[in-house]
């Protein structure tokens, strides 16, 4: 059999990435153009300012992900390329960077969703084991997704207003820490105790659906009503409190989950997949079922990369899943929508 060359591109959010992944589980370049450092001084991702910088920087990255594999185009399979969710101005960057690459090099368009791509940076480490759960959790999305075979994705639970990352984003804000403020929590969890009882938000008997808003909003109105009075709470046993109430349900959800469905794996992903107080308890939880397979990639494959995309496109491309030069980018694509 032929060796699949796939060329992956991804600028939903404030990255901007290019890989090429040889055969869906091998990275010959993983190449990626944070912004962060740009939207650090307005506290989030200014969409207009991220459309800018991918439009200066795609080029740039998809030249040195094929310089790094070695490869000319004339030797790729086909072009993988997020088509969303994310914010729609960046995403039409990449998705008509992969239109002009397939004209131009008469190569197969592969549209790939943002979720799948997440799921998938698992087989560059791992190869899956089906039925499969997915906890993705990051700054835009709280998902938790089944699979029972390659390519098809269920979306059992997701969050019904802040993604978990975006809670930690806010609520470091109101400790006056830099954006993004999840690492910084995190770290600071550790020097404190789990002494405020914050609210844990279960929702429904049976709901694998998350929420964070309230929460978000009960830590705020603590830090208020501490300040109107003249206390002074500690911020460290404010974030160990925050990050006790987060973690608890990402992780009592994704167990539930893995019981009802179950799955023979579970894969975390997403910038919060960092968090050390979720990686200890998510590991110590599943390791307690016994026979279910925990994956944590490493970072660089958790937050926002190409790999992932040309990863999942390569599954994609195997499937037949193409798409025309009509392709839109589509900010609410539905992960289902690509099952066959
Ligand atoms: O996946 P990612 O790099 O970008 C997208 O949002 O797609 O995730 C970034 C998010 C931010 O909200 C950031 O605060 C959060 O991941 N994050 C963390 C940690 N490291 C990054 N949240 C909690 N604990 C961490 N250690
Ligand atoms: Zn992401």
């Amino acid at each position: 059999m032929n060796n699949l060359y796939i060329l992956g591109i991804e600028t939903s959010c404030d990255e901007t990435a290019a890989a090429v992944v040889k055969n869906g589980t091998q990275i010959l370049s993983n190449v990626v153009a944070s912004q962060i450092e740009v939207h650090k001084r307005y506290g989030g991702v200014v969409p207009e300012i991220a459309s800018r910088k991918h439009v200066e920087q795609i080029t740039i990255v998809i030249e040195e992900a094929m310089r790094q594999a070695k490869l000319n185009f004339s030797d790729l399979s086909g072009m993988a390329v997020t088509q969303g969710p994310g914010l729609v101005g960046a995403l039409l960057i990449g998705v008509e960077a992969a239109k002009a690459l397939a004209f131009a090099h008469s190569l197969p368009l592969i549209p790939v969703h943002h979720i799948g791509g997440h799921i998938y940076a698992n087989r560059l480490v791992k190869e899956m084991k089906f039925p499969l759960l997915a906890l993705v959790v990051s700054g835009g999305h709280t998902e938790l997704v089944y699979m029972k075979e390659h390519g098809h994705f269920k979306v059992i639970g997701e969050t019904r207003d802040d993604a978990a990352g975006e809670a930690y984003d806010k609520v470091a804000r109101v400790l006056s820490m830099p954006y993004p403020g999840g690492p910084h929590i995190d770290r600071l969890a550790y020097e404190g105790e789990a002494n405020i009882d914050f609210p844990r938000a279960w929702l429904e008997e049976g709901s694998f659906d998350f929420s964070f808003s309230g929460l978000k909003s009960a830590v705020i109105n603590t830090v208020h009503n501490a300040e109107q009075r003249g206390e002074t709470i500690k911020p460290a046993d404010l974030a160990a409190s925050f990050q006790a109430s987060v973690v608890e349900v990402l992780v009592e959800k994704t167990v539930r989950a893995v019981q009802e469905y179950q799955v023979n794996q579970v894969i975390l992903a997403g910038g919060v997949a960092a968090n050390k107080g979720l990686r200890n308890h998510l590991t110590k939880r599943i390791d307690e079922l016994g026979n279910v397979d925990l994956v944590i990639p490493p970072m660089n494959l958790c937050t926002d990369n190409a790999a992932m995309i040309a990863a999942c496109g390569s599954i994609f491309f195997e499937r037949g899943i193409f798409a025309d030069l009509s392709l839109n980018a589509n900010p609410s694509l539905d992960l289902e929508s690509f099952n066959r």
